[in-house]
């Protein structure tokens, strides 16, 4: 038999040759931790459907953000649950609100760890919807896109306000980048960066996350806002919006459903470009390894390697913490 000059495997055959030819390098860089930050003081709990989060009152959130700091994670986000929810989602903006006191109490205990904020209603309302409802033909809920974009802003600014380095407008109503631009511009929050949710799909991955943050719809889905998940080409549409209305990053969103995304997004824009491997994704490989039919660590590296490979420079996970430890060991 006649072998190829070439054989792929002489350099898989010692993990100090594997690292010399390694294509992809995952550091704790390119990591962000979500937190869930729910009302009352002294408040640590589990999340049942996500093994390894804890929701914490905003006088406890540092109990998570500041080991992830340590861990070498740059950057947190942080999701708000409010103490009442209402028709507007009025608790979103006020200054002594949960995400609000939370940010404040990040930045005393480590002023350099990024804090970005989640700026979207879903959480606030008490009907479950990413902006202001109405009722459209025959009835049906329909989120009134311009009415919402003024509620979005003032939740950017009073995030600003207490302190954020970035906010995440996470509710894909057209038009709210530039919006929320313009108003923490006019509001001297020039600093302020944009992350914006550009290509958030209409996806089935976020069950877990709507029991943390109790922001399930309560009737209705969130198609008519959220992307279709079989367009591709929409994504692209939509991120150079973004980026036109001065979005400094554009995320993907879930990730491994949407690797091709992801990829086509960093081919084509220059970009900084995050994926978030969500709340369903997380749970799923959680569930199969509590089975025994995965090992965890293992899957939890190849599944945040193969977003970074697809394109991703960061990449929203529950695993920040445990990844980066496990980078940087
Ligand atoms: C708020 C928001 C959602 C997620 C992040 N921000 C949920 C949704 O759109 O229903 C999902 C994140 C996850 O599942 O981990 N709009
Ligand atoms: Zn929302």
């Amino acid at each position: 038999m006649q072998f190829p000059d070439y054989r792929p495997r002489r350099m898989r055959r010692t993990e100090g040759l594997r690292r010399m030819v390694r294509e992809t390098r995952l550091s704790p860089d390119n990591l962000i931790l979500p937190l869930f930050v729910v009302p009352g003081t002294g408040v640590e709990e589990d999340v049942a459907s996500m093994p390894g989060v804890r929701r914490a009152s905003a006088d406890r959130i540092t109990a998570q953000s500041s080991p992830a700091f340590d861990a070498g994670v740059p950057a947190v986000i942080l999701v708000g649950i409010p103490e009442h929810k209402d028709a507007q989602g009025s608790e979103a903006w006020s200054d002594s609100g949960v995400v609000q006191r939370a940010i404040k109490a990040i930045k005393r205990e480590r002023p350099e760890l990024v804090v970005i904020t989640d700026v979207c209603m879903c959480e606030y309302t008490d009907h479950g919807h990413c902006g202001h409802l109405t009722r459209g033909a025959g009835g049906a809920v329909e989120v009134d896109n311009d009415a919402t974009l003024e509620l979005l802003a003032r939740e950017s600014l009073s995030h600003a306000k207490a302190g954020a380095d970035m906010v995440a407008p996470s509710d894909m109503m057209d038009g709210r980048v530039g919006f929320i631009r313009e108003a923490l511009d006019d509001k001297g929050f020039e600093h302020v960066a944009i992350m914006a949710y550009a290509a958030k799909y209409a996806s089935a991955f976020y069950g877990p996350f709507r029991d943390a943050a109790e922001s399930a719809p309560q009737e209705g889905d969130r198609r008519g806002y959220q992307m279709d998940p079989a367009n591709a080409l929409e994504a692209l549409r939509e991120i150079a919006l973004d980026i036109e209305e001065g979005a400094d990053i554009v995320m993907v969103k879930p990730a491994h459903t949407y690797l091709d995304v992801i990829h086509a997004a960093s081919q084509e824009f220059d970009h900084p470009i995050a994926a978030y491997h969500v709340s369903g994704e997380y749970a799923m490989l959680h569930a199969a390894a509590e089975r025994g039919w995965l090992d965890l660590e293992r899957a939890m590296l190849e599944a945040l390697v193969g977003i970074h490979r697809a394109g991703a420079d960061m990449i929203l996970t529950y695993w920040a913490v445990e990844a980066a430890r496990r980078l940087r060991a």
